[in-house]
């Protein structure tokens, strides 16, 4: 991803900037405002007053103070390093929910001073003085002291839980401030700090969260809301070296580096959000950004589409109908305009017995198909000119065609694997993809130019391409819409058959489609029987709307139970509508203006459709055809050679350096071969010599327990594997 992309689009930079002064303001305020509060005996205010008073839950400020020693110095340093603005009694709160009750809520606000705009408010429990140096030391303590779980398979939440309540225990003298009453809040704190998000946890646990956006230090990070759109949060990152450190976490979540010689990191989090990010002033002279987009646990099915309008039954049909036509598509937009979500959507329409083959940078396509292989890119190990290890987008694709897919779909194109995909598409594989485009015209462009470089003559073996857009409905809300789809006849000439309409909020048909005569003669179907078979399909999406069968699996099932008997689905779902009162004889085609159509023979017709007809021109097919998903994902390198040194110890060591300094408990266990209580013994050693430390690590996105090699350890492995 760009840097241009990573900023976030741009809104409300002055409010940002306002509110960042305020932040300083409010605070000087702070005095004052406790006076006035009590006068105002607002609802809110009081309740929260009351648990202020009771156990301290919300206090006016939260600041995570970070602890500077200085050398030599016993005296203590406090920097503020996130600030919490809170909420003021004027403010009118229009929205509250629990993310953890009773230590974490969002309150969603109107501010006065910002003309009524929404902010969204974190609150949490806090903490008091002596509880917050508990949690410190607890987390400093964890950090040496945690033992690897006596099973693989424990749950490491659960682990971490228990052995915090173990140095707990073993340090009382030493942690003061832990009772039995705070132990959760202090537990909910190390939780969040240790294996959550820290200051953007609750953001990142609140499901309703599109978007997390950090511009840089003194700027109230963003959110796009489902039901708020795009607004500022009260969190601020004001210690610049703080927001660096977070976010070379937030990519080493994502199994990722980033430091100054690479500044920008494009990854994925654990569980699934992608993480954009940029490192220090390299490439943001503002400081350290990031951009978080989560990802959904259910993937949006064309019928939740469907349901929000983003595209109407009809269009959706004709899409049905062209896919399972094995025609190409790509979908273009903006960032963010739901691209990846649209295409993940339409892949339900598929037939049974097509192969699939997705490529992506970052995995995010999630696909009901039996048959599909999963490529995702690597990137390389080394450092400067040598690519060692690294699997492009452009060898995937390469690679895609031995599989014999139906249909390649290659999440997003940006370089040169365009040109052979479009070179496959040419010769006869099903292509879908996406592309950061606004317009046909650009995105074309953009394709017959470098780095993508494909030519214009294979621009037709693209059949269709659909726009989509974050725009405003004539409600004035804000929401996705395919807002144009055209056909794609030749190289500059491009048929349009759908737009929607902004001010009706339809859909309009103002084409007669160029396709659909081309698949009719393959299929030896009048043009009128495919229009009349997409008409069908449109009450079959209809029903499922009505009916609320709209989870991708149940969605998926019905599309297939409709290619094995489409008259019997049929009427199951007119007989259901008609008994819910729709009138099924009125639904059909919203045409708007037909312009004249070109019934002209199909020689320049790129689209290859045959039902049972395999690709013209094959490449190499030697290997069988893999039948099951198969994931290619970042593997760690493998330790080849027999690590020398004879103890465990230094096995360890230098294992630990060959892996870049840290690696997972059980990958270790696993590369050396030894049991489990030998290894964790050693390992204790190791930790009490300072030569490593405990870490929380991620493999595959998800957190386990790991070691890291200390700068001793890390002196003492190289000296070994000289
Ligand atoms: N039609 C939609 N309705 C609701 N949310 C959507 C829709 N399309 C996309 N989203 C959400 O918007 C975000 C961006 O969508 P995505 O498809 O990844 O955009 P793009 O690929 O265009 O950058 C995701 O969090 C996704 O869940
Ligand atoms: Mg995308």
């Amino acid at each position: 991803m760009s840097g241009k992309d990573i900023k976030k689009q741009g809104e409300n930079k002055n409010e940002l900037v306002k509110e960042a002064k305020q932040a300083k303001s409010i605070e000087t305020k702070k005095a004052d405002d406790k006076v006035e509060e009590k006068d105002k005996v607002e609802k809110e205010t009081e309740k929260k007053k009351k648990a202020k008073k009771k156990r301290g839950i919300f206090g006016k400020y939260k600041k995570e103070k970070k602890k500077e020693k200085k050398k030599g110095e016993e005296e203590e340093e406090e920097k503020e390093r996130v600030v919490y603005l809170e909420i003021q009694p004027e403010y009118e709160i229009v929205d509250e929910y629990w993310i953890q009750e009773p230590f974490a809520k969002v309150k969603i606000a109107k501010l006065p001073e910002l003309g009524g705009q929404k902010v969204y408010f974190v609150e949490e429990a806090q903490l008091t003085p002596s509880e917050k140096k508990a949690v410190d030391k607890l987390i400093d303590i964890l950090s040496v002291e945690l033992n690897p779980p006596e099973g693989f398979e424990e749950d490491i939440r659960k682990h971490v839980i228990d052995e915090a309540r173990r140095l707990a225990e073993k340090y009382k003298k030493a942690i003061k401030g832990v009772t039995e009453e705070n132990w959760d809040k202090i537990l909910y704190y190390i939780e969040r700090d240790l294996l959550g998000y820290g200051p953007i946890d609750v953001m990142m646990r609140d499901f309703r969260l599109e978007d997390i956006s950090c511009d840089g230090v003194n700027r109230a990070i963003h959110v796009w809301h489902r039901e708020h759109e795009s607004i500022p949060t009260n969190v601020i990152f004001v210690d610049k070296e703080y927001l660096r450190e977070f976010i070379i976490k937030l990519a080493h979540m994502a199994g990722k580096h980033i430091s100054a010689a690479f500044p920008i990191v494009d990854a994925m989090l654990p569980g699934r959000h992608r993480l954009a990010a940029t490192y220090g002033e390299e490439v943001s002279p503002r400081g350290s950004t990031f951009t978080i987009r989560k990802f959904r646990e259910k993937p949006l099915s064309i019928i939740n589409l469907l349901e929000s309008g983003n595209l109407d039954e009809w269009t959706a049909a004709y899409l049905w109908f062209m896919l399972e036509n094995r025609v190409t598509l790509m979908v273009i937009g903006a960032t963010a305009a739901g691209k990846t979500t649209l295409l993940n959507s339409l892949t339900s329409f598929f037939k049974p017995g097509f192969k699939v083959v997705t490529i992506e940078e970052t995995p995010e396509l999630n696909l009901p198909h039996e048959n599909w292989v999963q490529l995702v890119s690597r990137e390389s190990y080394g450092l400067g000119e040598a690519k060692v290890g690294e699997i492009t987008l452009f060898d995937l694709v390469k690679v895609s065609l031995r599989y014999r897919p139906d249909y390649i779909i290659v999440g997003e194109i940006r370089g040169e694997e365009a040109f052979v995909l479009f070179q496959a598409m040419s010769t006869g594989h099903g292509g879908m993809s996406t592309m950061h485009a606004d317009s046909l015209d650009r995105a074309v462009k953009r394709l017959v130019s470098p780095p993508m470089n494909v030519s214009p003559a294979y621009i037709p073996s693209l059949n269709i391409v659909v726009l989509t857009e974050r725009t405003i409905l004539p409600t004035g809300e804000f929401s996705r819409r395919i807002r144009r789809i055209w056909e794609i006849e030749d190289y500059g000439r491009y048929r349009e058959i759908v737009r929607w309409n902004p001010t009706t909020d339809k859909h309009e048909i103002i084409n007669d489609s160029y396709l659909i005569p081309r698949l009719a003669e393959f299929q030896g179907k009048a043009p009128e029987d495919v229009l009349e078979e997409i008409r069908r399909r449109q009450v079959v999406l209809t029903w499922m709307k009505f009916t609320e069968i709209r989870d991708m699996k149940d969605v998926s099932k019905i599309i297939l139970e409709y290619y094995v008997s489409s008259q019997e689905v049929y009427l199951r779902a007119v007989q259901d509508l008609e008994r819910l009162g729709v009138k099924v004889e009125k639904i059909g085609p919203r045409v708007v203006a037909v312009a004249q159509a070109s019934p002209r023979s199909s020689r320049e017709s790129q689209v290859f459709i045959r039902e049972s007809t395999k690709p013209v021109v094959r490449h190499v097919v030697e290997k069988p055809v893999e039948e099951k998903p198969v994931k290619i994902v970042s593997e760690e390198p493998k330790v080849e050679e027999e690590v020398k040194g004879p103890s465990l110890q230094d096995k360890i060591l230098v294992t630990l350096l060959k892996l870049g300094g840290e690696s997972d408990y059980v990958s270790l266990i696993n590369l050396l071969n030894v049991r489990k209580n030998e290894f964790s013994s050693v390992v204790r050693d190791l930790i009490r010599a300072k030569m490593i430390v405990p870490v929380i690590t991620y493999v595959e996105n998800r957190p386990t327990l790991g070691y890291k090699l200390t700068a001793e350890g890390d002196r003492r492995a190289r000296e070994l594997s000289k």
